[in-house]
């Protein structure tokens, strides 16, 4: 049966920075608090005239680049976003005319902070079932756009930026399971409830927020999705050589270490110069991780995240 394969990863975080000292200026909040609370410094703000595919389009050069692949070998594009350049078309067929590739299938996937697992657990699935070669799997977003600068309770808390990676069929394994979940029920608790129509924005078009009930449920399955994927592959955490979590708050990133039982250095975290930037944090993080060759080939390394459905899942990957 085919594998998939990671053969390249790229990142890209737009040039202007917005640190917590300059949130100082702009609501009632201080650098002292959102470091405490949330191990955030920074983060990355896209400029006016860019858009998620602009983001995506500078991390995918690079994961081009770094696998050295033809762009048209590339049979197949999803992108993870909760910030498309547009309601439609998809912002993977925007990004596929960006990067010049003629013929291949693309879509978006809409499943917040999990977005990424998502999309890579379903391009995995693509190949294993023989229906493409070569998947681009990409996480951009611009969440500063949906932000309520005047609210303290959100704004602090998310940046821009993009990361994407190439997969291919392989004769090794590479990708060894995906897990993922979802629960709607709670969908109400982290959201964005405008909507356009009849030309009009309806209802309120900004994150919107209940901080404890999403900061408990996170800690609870980070835990549990870790232990399944595991299981599945007859792991133990012990083998485990780098966990690469959503990057949400650096207190659920942490509580969720103890509880599996992991150190600390074995978990990769960006979150204090890039925030929570959504779909766009764990392929981010891992590409840190492997150009500053913390990530070596045969190393085990679990790809988990958790975000607003909620939704939530992991993919456990042999280097
Ligand atoms: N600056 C200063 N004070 C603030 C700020 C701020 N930016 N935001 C809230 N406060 C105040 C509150 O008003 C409150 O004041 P009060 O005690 O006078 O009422 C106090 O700080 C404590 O507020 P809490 O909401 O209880 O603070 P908490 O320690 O729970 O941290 C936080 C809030 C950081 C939002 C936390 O709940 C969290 O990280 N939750 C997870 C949410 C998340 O990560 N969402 C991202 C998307 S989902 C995902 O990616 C998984």
């Amino acid at each position: 049966m085919a594998h998939s394969k990671i053969i390249g990863t790229g990142s890209y975080l737009p040039g202007k920075i917005l640190t917590n000292q300059d949130l100082e200026s702009i609501v009632d909040t201080s650098d002292l608090w959102i470091r405490s609370r949330t191990g955030i410094e920074q983060r990355h703000i896209a400029a006016e005239d860019e858009m998620a595919s602009d983001l995506a389009v500078n991390a995918c050069l690079k994961a081009i680049e770094s696998a050295e692949i033809n762009v048209n070998k590339i049979d197949l594009i999803i992108v993870a976003t909760t910030t498309p350049d547009m309601t439609f078309p998809s912002t993977a067929c925007i990004l596929q005319n960006k990067l010049g590739i003629k013929d291949c299938a693309a879509f978006d996937v809409q499943a917040v902070c999990s977005g990424f697992v998502y999309a890579l657990a379903t391009a995995d699935m693509f190949i294993r079932s023989d229906r493409c070669n070569t998947a681009l799997v990409v996480g951009t977003e611009i969440y500063s756009r949906l932000l309520d600068w005047n609210d303290r309770s959100t704004c602090v808390l998310f940046g821009d930026g993009a990361g994407a990676v190439l997969i291919s069929k392989s004769n090794h394994q590479g990708i060894l399971s995906s897990h993922l979940h979802a629960d709607g029920s709670h969908y109400n608790t982290l959201s964005l409830p405008g909507n356009i129509a009849c030309g009009k924005i309806q209802g309120k078009p900004f994150v919107s927020m209940e901080g404890n009930t999403v900061f408990k449920f996170a800690v609870r399955v980070m835990e549990e999705i870790v232990h399944e994927a595991l299981s599945e592959n007859n792991l133990q955490i012990s083998e485990i050589d780098w966990l690469i979590p959503h990057q949400a708050n650096i207190r659920i990133i942490k509580s969720t270490a103890k509880k599996l039982g992991l150190p600390m250095d074995k978990v990769v975290t960006t979150i204090a110069k890039h925030a929570n930037t959504s779909a766009a944090s764990i392929p981010l993080a891992l590409d840190i991780a492997v150009r500053d060759k913390r990530i070596q080939p045969n190393q085990y390394i679990v790809l988990e995240g958790v975000g607003s459905g909620f939704t939530w899942g992991a993919v456990l990957i042999r280097w």
